[in-house]
């Protein structure tokens, strides 16, 4: 049976991933800092959800639900200790690695950060699979690799030379890496330049979850450019199929180094995407208008022919459909009916 590796699994891509390899059979090890970027409670009731209640120090908690198919270790990506020490105990067929510190807006007060866990740990767990010979990695880059482009929808192909916030420098400078490892060690790697993730158990500092709150609990909501923004949101299933794709199914193409978008390919105006919320809540919220924030891009828009053409990648979560689902994952979650 093949046992996967996902980093960030506390997170929010990595707890859905997770449930779903799950799911599908496989053994699953989930690896998180769970740092306190965000509420820390919301990544512990993520990891309930999978079973797990307790976590310890590098060392393995057990999933109560899924018993042996699935074990969490709270480690930090960039231990040159202890990350060599997992990769020792289990024979991974693949990893995920889904643990960064995200947030565009956070990096420009903290870039550190960034660097510790983007680069030094991306580039400890390329070292761990080296040294260990595990095959395949897919890896989160991101849609901010494209900066602020104007040619739209934005292509793998276009030049990606102009990153506008350490964030997006960090996961550009990933790729390279990823680049590197598959010439040197002939490792496959695929890179995944998700957009704008939105969904039930999301992040608390997206658009989505920060909206919500603050209409809900009658305060103002910031816009910021004066709301001339739109991005490309992409439902939670809808990536969780194409990383699924990449990571369990043989690729049409004998490139070892491969990037994809994974995005939904309909950018949406962030006033229409507030009105959307608004809908569902059935209120009106109150804006803030804010100018454009520094290492902020003006629009975001995945072209994903080439994913489709790979792996027959079809997003198929309308906007209106994402939107209820999230706010139906909020209510029960903050036990507001
Ligand atoms: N959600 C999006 O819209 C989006 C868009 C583009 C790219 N991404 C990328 O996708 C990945 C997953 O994003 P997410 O939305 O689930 O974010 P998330 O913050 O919910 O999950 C990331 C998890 O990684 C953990 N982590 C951070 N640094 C770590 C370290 N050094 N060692 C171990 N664990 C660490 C965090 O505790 C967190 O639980 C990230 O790499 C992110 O940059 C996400």
């Amino acid at each position: 049976m093949t046992t996967i590796l996902v980093t960030g699994a506390a997170g929010f891509i990595g707890y859905h991933l997770c449930e779903k390899l799950i799911k599908e059979g496989y053994n699953v090890v989930g690896l998180d800092n769970i740092n306190d970027y965000y509420d820390v409670n919301l990544k512990m009731a993520r990891l309930n959800e999978l079973g797990i209640q307790t976590v310890y120090e590098s060392s393995s908690a057990v999933s109560e639900k899924h018993g042996d198919q699935f074990h969490f270790y709270k480690m930090n990506l960039e231990d040159q200790t202890q990350l060599p020490l997992l990769f020792k105990k289990y024979s991974f067929d693949a990893v995920c690695n889904l643990a960064a510190q995200a947030g565009v807006r956070y990096s420009i007060e903290n870039p550190m950060v960034y660097v510790e866990s983007n680069i030094v740990g991306f580039m400890n767990l390329l070292e761990c699979m080296r040294h260990n010979k595990v095959k395949k990695l897919v890896y989160a880059s991101s849609s901010s690799v494209y900066g602020n482009s104007n040619e739209v929808p934005f292509s793998e192909l276009d030049n990606v030379d102009a990153p506008v916030s350490l964030y997006a420098a960090s996961k550009k400078s990933n790729e390279l890496m990823a680049n590197t490892y598959s010439h040197l060690y002939g490792m496959e790697t695929i890179g995944l330049r998700f957009f704008t993730v939105y969904g039930p158990w999301g992040r608390p500092d997206m658009a989505m979850f920060l909206f919500t709150d603050a209409i809900i609990n009658n305060q103002p909501i910031k816009i910021f450019n004066e709301g001339l923004l739109s991005r490309d949101f992409t439902f939670i299933d809808d990536i969780i199929e194409g990383v699924t794709a990449t990571l369990l199914k043989e690729s049409k193409t004998k490139s070892n180094y491969e990037i994809f978008n994974i995005g939904n390919g309909q950018p949406v105006k962030l006033l229409d995407f507030i009105e959307a919320i608004e809908s569902q809540l059935n209120t009106t919220a109150q804006k803030q208008m804010l100018p454009m924030q520094a290492g902020d891009v003006y629009q975001t828009w995945a072209n994903v022919e080439k994913l489709e053409a790979h792996y027959q990648y079809k997003p198929n979560t309308s906007i209106e459909k994402g939107v209820a689902a999230f706010i139906e994952w909020y209510r029960k979650y903050y036990k507001l009916d």
